[in-house]
């Protein structure tokens, strides 16, 4: 077993252990992938500013999110398709975040189904909702989520029609991959990802199937998006939904200070700077740049999250220091997933933290709600 040090490490094997639809699912953005390039890169060109010969003792990362006590202020983003990356993908998932202490997100669009997960995680999950065109399916599902017990709701707001992104057309990504010569010899090739999955009953999109009337081709999620999401989405079906739902809600893809200002009106417990990985709008700034104009449309009024392009603790920091109130991370947490299980999982949140930590130290902060624009070298200009 090779020794991991950081999240690369755990892509390294997560590649090696997962066939390849599933694996380029997760690592490409949409067209050209600029944008998912960049939220990575734009990361790097932020400098952290070094401090010495202050009290490192007692350094803590605890925070809060809506309300709740985290371990960290980082939260596992919601990912489509998560249980065919490794089997039962979603449950190890939402019970390494609950050991751990940090929120888990469950798709719309997982494999296991909110009962699965609630069934197997010991703590509350927030829910991602996706809104369909089929009003009887989103009210129902808003109701599972509630008999659940989820503690937020997340409704993404950036993907009503499916940014296209090439490798998945290529491959045929579908789920359960189709039993074609090439996939079935890719799978055999993996073949601890192969018996795993011939050993769970969850292979298919479990919220949906048997909950949606209609549905002919769940098993491709670019046909499925474009006959069933719904694209008359507004800020009004955003709080008719905001009512039915009740509790804690989060609007997830914000990218605009007039969006931002809008989720504000709508009474939104937080929203989260996303571009979807950059697997939505190519050509839209990363969210790292375009975290602090929204920040300051919204002042303390709402929680300002950001995702997309964290792969390091020192990312998060950088986040942090903009003045995001927490992060959520996807890649990061897939990888540790298809390498290594629930274990993995944790491993990926354990080197985040312990990145966080020792920037934190480096930058004389023992308190992760300290962390602002005094860490960084190059804080941006205001107005930028
Ligand atoms: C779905 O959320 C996707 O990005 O594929």
């Amino acid at each position: 077993m090779p020794v991991i040090t950081c999240i690369d490490d755990l892509k390294h094997i997560y590649k090696r252990k997962t066939p390849k639809m599933f694996y380029d699912y997760c690592e490409s953005g949409s067209y050209t992938e600029q944008t998912f390039r960049d939220n990575s890169s734009d990361f790097s060109k932020i400098r952290l500013r070094q401090r010495v010969a202050r009290d490192l003792s007692d350094r803590t990362t605890d925070s809060v999110m809506i309300g709740r006590k985290v371990a960290m202020p980082v939260a596992l983003a919601p990912v489509g398709s998560c249980g065919m990356q490794a089997p039962d993908g979603e449950i190890k998932a939402a019970r390494a975040a609950a050991a751990f202490g940090v929120p888990f997100t469950l798709s719309t669009m997982s494999i296991c189904s909110i009962e699965d997960v609630a069934a197997y995680s010991p703590d509350p999950f927030w829910f991602q909702l996706y809104v369909m065109r089929d009003e009887d399916f989103v009210d129902t599902i808003i109701e599972r989520a509630r008999a659940a017990k989820c503690s937020a709701l997340v409704l993404t707001l950036d993907l009503q029609v499916l940014g296209q992104r090439h490798k998945d057309l290529k491959n045929g990504l579908s789920s359960p991959p189709k039993l074609t010569l090439p996939n079935m010899i890719d799978m055999a090739m993996r073949p601890e990802w192969a018996l795993g999955m011939l050993g769970t009953p969850r292979r298919t999109f479990r919220n949906i199937v048997g909950h949606a009337k209609g549905v002919t081709d769940i098993a491709n999620l670019m046909s499925w998006t474009n006959e069933q999401f719904d694209p008359k989405l507004d800020w009004s079906k955003v709080r008719r939904i905001r009512d039915q739902w009740g509790g804690k809600l989060i609007l997830k893809g914000v990218m605009d200070p007039d969006d931002a200002l809008m989720a504000l009106d709508v009474g939104a417990d937080a929203l989260v700077v996303s571009n979807h990985g950059g697997r939505q709008l190519d050509g839209a700034l990363s969210s790292i740049r375009m975290l602090p104009q929204i920040v300051r449309a919204v002042g303390e009024k709402t929680e300002v999250y950001m995702d997309g392009g964290i792969r390091t603790g020192q990312d998060i920091m950088k986040a942090l220091a903009l003045g995001a109130k927490g992060c959520l991370i996807g890649k990061a947490w897939l990888y540790g997933l298809g390498a290594m299980g629930e274990a993995g999982v944790t491993a990926a949140i354990e080197i985040l933290r312990n990145e966080l930590d020792v920037s934190m130290a480096l930058t004389g902060t023992r308190n992760v709600r300290d962390i602002g624009p005094q860490v960084l070298m190059n804080p941006p200009a205001p107005g930028k």
